[in-house]
């Protein structure tokens, strides 16, 4: 059984919840999820030992949100290199920071990328529940 640790950064919950089912979607496929905010992941060490890292953050003025950037230096020092990966985040609009994030973990730290960055604007839109569940099956069947 593998473990994938989702960490996430949300201002008003709606990536929380995209993180949560996520997660579920994880589960259901036989492996564990951890679940942790930005804020939880005090250095590098606290993302080693993982299967596959899924990041997520809200756009906000076109950027991912601060503490999400300095997972993302902490990361770099992590030795992400080859672990599957995925990317989401809630968005209006333009959803800037699922790409971002995306785009960091594929060319910086070289992880096996997921087919994109998880695009639905929130839990509760159409589709939402099963196409966040389906993101981190596709996640765990990578590992
Ligand atoms: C002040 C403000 C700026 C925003 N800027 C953007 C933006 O540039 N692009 C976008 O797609 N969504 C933007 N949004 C929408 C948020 O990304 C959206 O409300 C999202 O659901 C928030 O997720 P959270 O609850 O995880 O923080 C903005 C929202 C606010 C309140």
């Amino acid at each position: 059984m593998g473990n994938i640790l989702i960490v996430y950064s949300s201002r008003v919950d709606e990536t929380k919840g995209i993180a949560e089912l996520i997660a579920e979607g994880i589960r259901q496929s036989g492996h564990q999820a951890e679940v942790k905010t930005a804020g939880q992941i005090e250095t590098e060490g606290d993302l080693t030992g993982f299967d596959a890292y899924i990041f997520g953050s809200p756009t906000y003025h076109g950027e991912m949100l601060p503490p999400m950037k300095q997972v993302l230096f902490m990361a770099e020092r992590a030795n992400l290199e080859g672990k599957p990966g995925g990317a989401f985040g809630a968005y209006g609009w333009s959803g800037e920071a699922n790409k971002r994030i995306f785009d960091t973990m594929n060319y910086i730290f070289k992880m096996k990328m997921a087919s994109g960055p998880l695009m639905i604007k929130a839990s509760w839109v159409e589709d939402g529940v099963e196409t966040a569940q389906a993101y981190g099956k596709e996640i765990a069947e990578m590992i």
